[in-house]
């Protein structure tokens, strides 16, 4: 068998029916949102990982460090043979699980953006050629149809990447991770933590201006995808922590009163001087919220581990 095979699991017409749908449903409603899914374009991609590397950016590295310390750990509890990976991305940190994990068979990263699955497939499979990837181009809250590789399988969900969930969208999301494993399979979880706001603020808005145009790149993307004509310089880039959701959300601002148009919806969209438009929520954690959210999807919590300033953890849990 070859050692890459890239799976479309969606036509490309489902793809734009989503985004028009999306686009229709989040512009035409007070307040206006956009799901955080359409970043990542191409651009949008090598955006996210110049973002990782940004000295305000601590949750890639924070991660990195746990996994660093804790693969060994992961591999001898869970003894997978295949690691699927949700939103893998560049799949950079994962190298760490991969080289820890010895019975492994295969690798089936999942993600929406398909430049950032193949992009990682080929860096993965230079450096180890003898690995067996399946990548599945899938939205991960779409229900999955996953290959059939042997268990125990090891899902792993990284980055802190369930944070852009809804609560509402996290519950029915866990619930359809807990019908993929059966015995002797388990779920690792990237969570970010609470703390500070001053923190997390200049995380999600950093000097050089990297998530600002990683925002703004959706915009980008509705007018390459809908013939929109946004024009991403009338936008402010805008990252809030909400203390009572715990969550930062970033938004786009409206720099003046402005209309908006995008043909391919026969569309029309007023914004007023001011107005936000909501591109993303990042929910932050704690453990009890994670071990009962995990509980109300059907999900044990056996370990946790966080870095050791405490600002991310991974979780692993089996099917209770
Ligand atoms: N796991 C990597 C990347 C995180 S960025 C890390 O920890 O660094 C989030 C990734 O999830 C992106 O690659 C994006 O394309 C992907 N993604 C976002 N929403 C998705 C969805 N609904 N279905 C599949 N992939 C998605
Ligand atoms: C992918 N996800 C976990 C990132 C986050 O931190 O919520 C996306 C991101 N948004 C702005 N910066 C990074």
């Amino acid at each position: 068998m070859s050692p890459f095979l890239l799976t479309r699991t969606l036509p490309e017409d489902a793809t734009d029916a989503a985004l028009r749908a999306d686009v229709l449903h989040g512009l035409t409603h007070t307040p206006k949102t956009l799901p955080p899914k359409w970043f990542y374009d191409a651009r949008g991609s090598v955006l996210f990982d110049e973002i990782t590397t940004l000295p305000e950016y601590y949750p890639t590295r924070a991660e990195r460090e746990i996994l660093v310390a804790r693969s060994a750990r992961i591999a001898e509890v869970t003894g997978a043979r295949t690691l699927i990976e949700l939103g893998s991305g560049s799949s950079d940190k994962t190298r760490h699980l991969i080289d820890a994990l010895t019975d492994l068979h295969t690798y089936v990263p999942v993600d929406v953006s398909e430049s950032a699955l193949t992009g990682a497939a080929n860096t993965l499979l230079a450096e180890r050629p003898s690995l067996s990837v399946h990548a599945l181009v899938a939205d991960f809250t779409q229900g999955l149809a996953l290959p059939g590789t042997p268990g125990p399988r090891l899902v792993a969900f990284l980055g802190g990447t369930i944070g852009n969930l809804l609560p509402a969208e996290r519950a029915a999301f866990l619930a359809s991770v807990r019908g993929l494993l059966s015995p002797g399979d388990s779920l690792l979880l990237g969570t970010d933590l609470v703390k500070d706001a001053s923190v997390l603020v200049s995380a999600y808005d950093d000097g050089a201006g990297v998530t600002a145009a990683f925002n703004k790149n959706v915009l980008h993307v509705v007018n390459r995808e809908l013939g929109a004509d946004f024009d991403p310089e009338a936008f402010g880039h805008v990252a809030v922590w909400d203390g009572d959701r715990e969550w930062i959300e970033m938004r786009l601002r409206s720099r003046l009163a402005q209309t908006v148009k995008i043909p391919a919806l026969d569309l029309t969209v007023d914004f007023e001087r001011g107005e936000d438009l909501r591109t993303e929520v990042s929910a932050k954690f704690r453990e009890d919220g994670v071990r009962s959210e995990l509980a109300a999807a059907g999900l044990k919590l056996t370990h946790w581990w966080t870095d050791e300033r405490g600002r991310f953890a991974l979780s692993l849990s089996t099917a209770s």
